[in-house]
């Protein structure tokens, strides 16, 4: 089996992610997230915001809506150019994106192909009771947009220095032609954006630094250096918004985008320049340019790294798992980031029969469970239990023994070395504090 096909099934059958309205047959490029996958999901969201907000003097969180103003769109470009090439099978009706068609990805009807089109990839609603254009409105593409129309807003109320940011993390909806390769590209997804506003003459080296900043990240979230590399956008590819994009990339084991090896955006970081703020000036009519110290007012210019978490998550699932073969038993290992793995600590008793054991172990699971995410397990023999929790990325199970019951000390095994140590039951939480830092 391929690795993709072992991640799906390992996320199916554990909790991790599922077909969204699977009873129903499923609806492509959507998602769901189980017990386990929102416990991941949500520590990388967690560690991307403490990193890029919380550990940060000068950037702020906002949060705003899905639906704007239709006339945001307009004014971001969107309308006219957040369009993919699209291309239809004139007698099987299949769609393709123009731009990946390849030999083997061509009609199998091997009917003939309509000239290219451009299709605009926005999900379009009506707000209010009227199904009429004039109450005409877009599900966001990207999220940044909100951090752009409240500038004035933020800028007013924390009365930044240059250079500062805005973050925010919410969902985004594109209706993509063609969706595939399980999570990496959906229709419905979750976007970790960071608008960072600069002086303009200063955006080439804020681009860079926050180039190497990100790819920083990726390194500390688990991810090989080797599985990482920059992909610098030729002009004629780039954005109607961008001067300059960079995207980091990761060493997916799929074959798409055609010829690449794999090779594919993971996070996008681009030179937006004053584009957004001096659009949505001049379609709103509010002045969005910046006063600074001495007086002077100008337009920012705006470095923007931006990551989709399902992409992330993708990513670290590749990256963490491994499998071990011994006398033809297979052990499935995520070596998950200890930070990013949804469950911290697993406890045990030794035998799910002894009163005495369960009860000290219970006492145990609840304790560390106001501080730390905590599965509990009294089925089957041990050895079954701890490749349980191996398969999740667990990074420590704690067993409850027989010498528990006389010196209050238990095993704490460690999943990358299978190691075990015996620690006093007072010192559990320190331990898993100290190893969490
Ligand atoms: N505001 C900038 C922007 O939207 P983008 O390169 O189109 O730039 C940013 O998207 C990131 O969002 C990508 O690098 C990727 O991680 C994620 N992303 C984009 N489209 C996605 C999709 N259809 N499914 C999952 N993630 C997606």
């Amino acid at each position: 089996m391929e690795i993709m096909e072992k991640i799906v099934s390992l996320c199916k059958r554990r909790g991790f992610i599922y077909p969204s309205s699977e009873i129903y047959g499923g609806i492509g490029g959507f998602w769901d997230f189980g017990p386990l996958g929102v416990l991941m999901k949500n520590n990388i969201k967690r560690l991307w915001w403490k990193a890029m907000v919380e550990e940060r003097e000068n950037i702020f969180g906002l949060d705003t809506t899905v639906i704007h103003h239709p006339k945001v769109w307009e004014a971001s470009g969107h309308l006219a150019s957040f369009t993919d090439p699209l291309r239809e099978c004139k007698s099987c009706h299949k769609r393709f994106r123009a731009d990946k068609l390849t030999g083997e990805n061509c009609p199998e009807c091997g009917g003939e192909l309509t000239e290219v089109k451009q299709f605009n990839l926005m999900f379009e609603t009506y707000v209010g009771p009227a199904k009429q254009t004039a109450n005409k409105a877009y599900l966001r593409p990207e999220t940044c947009q909100g951090i752009f129309i409240n500038f004035a807003n933020v800028v007013d109320c924390m009365r930044p220095k240059l250079p500062f940011g805005i973050a925010q993390i919410g969902k985004g909806f594109r209706n993509e032609i063609t969706t595939g390769d399980f999570i990496f590209r959906d229709r419905e997804f979750e976007m970790m954006e960071l608008e960072f506003f600069v002086r303009p003459g200063e955006d080439e080296k804020w681009h860079d630094y926050w180039i190497k900043e990100r790819l920083k990240w990726h390194q500390k979230m688990g991810i090989k250096k080797e599985n990482l590399r920059l992909f610098e956008h030729p002009k004629e590819s780039l954005a109607h918004y961008s001067k300059r994009t960079v995207d980091i990339e990761y060493k997916f084991p799929f074959a798409s985008p055609a010829g690449r090896q794999g090779w594919a955006e993971l996070e996008g970081i681009a030179n937006r320049t004053d584009f957004d703020l001096k659009n949505h000036s001049k379609f709103s009519g509010k002045d969005l340019s910046f006063q600074d110290e001495n007086g002077e007012k100008f337009y920012p210019f705006v470095i923007e790294p931006s990551l989709g978490v399902e992409r992330m998550m993708l990513a670290l699932l590749l990256e963490a798992y491994r499998e071990e073969k011994n006398n033809k038993v297979t052990r499935v290992i995520l070596s998950l980031n200890p930070k990013v793995s949804p469950i911290k600590v697993a406890v045990f008793p030794l035998l799910a029969n002894k009163p005495d054991l369960v009860k000290l172990a219970r006492r145990i699971y609840e304790d560390l469970r106001g501080d730390f995410i905590v599965a509990w397990d009294d089925r089957g023999n041990i050895g079954k239990r701890y490749f349980s929790q191996d398969e999740i990325g667990t990074p420590w199970c704690v067993t409850v023994d027989f010498q528990s019951l006389k010196d209050d000390t238990v095993t704490v095994r460690d999943r990358e070395t299978t190691k075990q140590e015996r620690i006093g039951i007072d010192k559990l939480k320190e331990f898993f504090e100290n190893k969490l830092k």
